[in-house]
């Protein structure tokens, strides 16, 4: 490596009162921390590879260890005015392990700070870039050893360790955050980067270059997929790119579009490991395949097709309310039956006591009726809550709902809707079949498990040949309160696991209450649950129940996914299936309307929606009776409720 390939070496090392020398690998050691921290520090010599407002990084003599950075922050600007970068410089400061207060969960950056005696020995020296991909590889796998547990960084308990407090020696070909912190400071290169999605709030994109990533879907997304031994894959490869030294903006990320090589520096900010690019990268790709619709409807009685889809904070007025009544008509294929999660009260965020949603849905289906050119109408349902009991943005009441097609489903008849505080029930109706006290009806909700959290309902079906099915439509409580996955607490905090845990597990028992009577019983739950898969704490009461649609359907993992965040690509909205369901084979597709815009802006609600075909009679598939297929089997009786 070229590491001081313009400076002569040995007026470099003549100029060094060799006793008080304390290089750069010294300082920054083989742990997270600093074996010098707090301590002032003599001589301190490197080519300065970058300059901000608040200082420089400087580049020291090379380490045969990888597990020691050579990079090292130099912070003051005042006294650095006249430093340039190539400059081969010596100073003396203090070594400090910085981070702000007002973020207590950020890792530690070290830092030379109370900067003294800086001499500048010769200019215009070169630092050659480490090629990562080439010079380091990133590890897949695990984030950090502190993420102990069989779920790595979705394990609970969290926030068991403290990863600064643990200060533990870097493994940098194991742990992802050990591979980073072993480069801080140091000036790289990201090969043929690809976006991972949209850039966060703070403008800075997820980015991964030409190295090994698992995961990776069609689009060139990160999934989040399981490793052999069950615990997720967290894209440590993966690292954000902030702003620009020079000034200049980085133009916005979407999944897949591929960019100029970056070249920067590594640093942690805000929460995570980033890279500072010397300059704004370019766009010079984008993913050319557009989304596709749904490949298949339903065409006997017996199959009915779902589709889920969170509408993200939907009023009657909400100017997406049009582009999703298009995306249920043109790609979904108008199922026979939506699930949807955040539909608001009629007066959307007023907050002024109303509670129906009558408006919102009448407003929504009559959209879905025009997209279609008048061909397909849904009826809808949905249980008031109490004003402001159930989470979400104040006054806007969200709910779940359902919408479905009289002309091919209704609900079973003879039970009244249920009120915000009744809890459904199953029974044996006079016919002898199964059916809901209250049809739709919410499950359990005065339980503890959905205080400030929407309340799932439960819908007895049937379909035009009489057979009748179950569902639960669901949206559990969300994660605020995570903390950063490149972050000091863990495991990291997953916020409200626990939460998620008791609402799935009150979901589950009311699925037990149907398949206690019927072990063959038709059931779908589906809905936004907020959480992972890979979480596998969180659906432990499913287990055993219901399955997820996607390991019936066979979708390969890495295309299971609904929602974009961070680095990971991820399906946190899920359609689960019981025993019966699954045993006569499903199918499901997610349609990527809103993970493939091209800016948030363009999204029309921040989750994918996905469509399912469930089998949901007890007669075999291959008994259906001809005449099954003629259009005309719906009769005005069988439609009524
Ligand atoms: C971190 O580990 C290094 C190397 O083992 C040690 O020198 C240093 O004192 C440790 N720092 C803290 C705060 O424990
Ligand atoms: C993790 O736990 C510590 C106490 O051990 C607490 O101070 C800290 O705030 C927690 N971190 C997060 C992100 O909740
Ligand atoms: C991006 O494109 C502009 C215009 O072609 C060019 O001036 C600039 O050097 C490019 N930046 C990178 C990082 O390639
Ligand atoms: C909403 O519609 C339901 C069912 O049609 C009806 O029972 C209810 O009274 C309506 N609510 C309002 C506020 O109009
Ligand atoms: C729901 O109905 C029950 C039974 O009629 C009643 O006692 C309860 O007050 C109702 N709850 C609400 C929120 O209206
Ligand atoms: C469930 O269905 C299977 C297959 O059709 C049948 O063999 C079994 O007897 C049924 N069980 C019950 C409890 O109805
Ligand atoms: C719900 O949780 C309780 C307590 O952990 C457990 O005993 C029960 O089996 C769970 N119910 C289901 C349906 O898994």
């Amino acid at each position: 490596m070229l590491l001081f390939s313009a400076a002569p070496l040995g007026v470099f090392i003549a100029s060094l009162p060799a006793s008080w020398a304390v290089s750069i690998a010294e300082i920054q050691g083989v742990s997270f921390q600093s074996p010098y921290a707090g301590q002032l520090v003599h001589d301190v010599t490197g080519i300065v590879t970058a300059k901000d407002r608040y200082g420089l990084w400087i580049s020291g003599e090379p380490s045969p260890d990888p597990r020691v950075s050579t990079g090292l922050r130099i912070y003051g600007s005042s006294s650095l005015r006249s430093v340039m970068v190539g400059d081969l410089i010596s100073l003396s400061g203090r070594v400090t392990e910085y981070r702000p207060k007002y973020a207590p969960n950020d890792l530690f950056l070290t830092e030379l700070d109370l900067l003294r005696d800086i001499v500048i020995h010769s200019h215009d020296n070169v630092v050659e870039p480490l090629v990562l991909g080439r010079d380091r590889i990133p590890p897949t796998g695990q984030l950090s050893a502190a993420d102990k547990g069989p779920d790595g960084w979705l394990s609970v308990p969290n926030n068991v360790t403290l990863l600064e407090s643990l200060n533990a020696t870097l493994q940098p070909d194991v742990y992802a955050l050990d591979f980073w912190e072993s480069l801080e400071g140091r000036l790289v290169t990201i090969p043929n980067p690809v976006a991972a999605g949209f850039p966060n709030r703070f403008g800075s994109a997820w980015v991964y270059g030409d190295w090994p990533m698992v995961g990776k879907n069609s689009r060139g997304g990160l999934t989040l997929t399981s490793s052999a031994n069950g615990a997720p894959d967290a894209h440590g490869g993966a690292v954000l790119i902030g702003h620009p030294l020079d000034g200049t903006r980085n133009p916005r990320t979407a999944m897949g579009v591929t960019l100029s090589d970056i070249t920067g520096i590594v640093t942690y900010q805000y929460g995570n490991y980033h890279v500072l690019p010397f300059t704004a990268f370019n766009i010079t790709s984008v993913p050319k395949e557009e989304v596709s619709p749904v490949t298949f409807t339903s065409s006997h009685p017996c199959e009915v097709t779902i589709g889920d889809y969170n509408v993200e904070n939907m009023g009657p007025r909400s100017h997406h309310l049009h582009t999703v009544a298009e995306h249920i008509v043109h790609y979904l294929n108008t199922p026979d039956i939506v699930f949807v999660q955040e539909i608001q009260d009629d007066s959307g965020t007023k907050d002024d006591g109303v509670v129906s949603a009558n408006k919102t849905l009448s407003t929504l289906t009559r959209a879905i009726a025009i997209a279609s050119k008048g061909k397909v109408y849904y009826d809808f349902a949905n249980v008031e809550p109490v004003n402001n009991m159930d989470g979400g943005q104040p006054g806007g009441n969200i709910r779940v709902a359902y919408l479905w097609r009289p002309d091919k489903v209704s609900l079973v008849p003879g039970s009244p809707i249920g009120n915000a505080t009744q809890a459904t029930q199953v029974q044996v109706d006079r016919s002898g079949k199964l059916a809901l006290s209250l049809n739709p009806g919410r499950i359990d909700p005065t339980h503890p498990a959905w205080i400030e959290a929407r309340k799932p309902i439960a819908a007895a079906w049937q379909t035009s040949s009489g057979d009748r099915f179950f569902t639960v439509n669901v949206h559990y409580n969300s994660k605020r309160d995570s903390s950063s996955t490149h972050g000091d607490a863990r495991p990291p905090v997953n916020g409200r696991n626990a939460h998620r845990a008791t609402q799935v597990n009150v979901t589950a028992t009311f699925v037990k209450s149907v398949l206690d009577y019927d072990a063959n019983a038709s059931v779908v739950v589906g809905g936004d649950m907020n959480e992972y898969i890979q979480t596998r704490s969180v659906f432990v009461s499913f287990e055993g129940l219901l399955t997820d649609i996607n390991e019936v359907a066979g979708v390969p993992p890495q295309e299971r996914y609904t929602y974009v965040f961070d680095q990971n690509t991820q399906e946190i909205d899920h359609i689960f299936v019981s025993d019966a369901i699954a045993a006569r084979g499903t199918s499901v597709e997610h349609v990527h309307i809103n993970t493939w815009a091209e800016s948030t802006g363009a999204q029309a609600s921040d989750h994918d929606p996905s469509v399912a075909k469930v089998w949901v009679c007890a007669q075999e598939m291959h008994e259906q009776p001809e005449d099954l297929y003629d259009n005309d089997y719906l009769t005005n009786e069988q439609t009524v409720l």
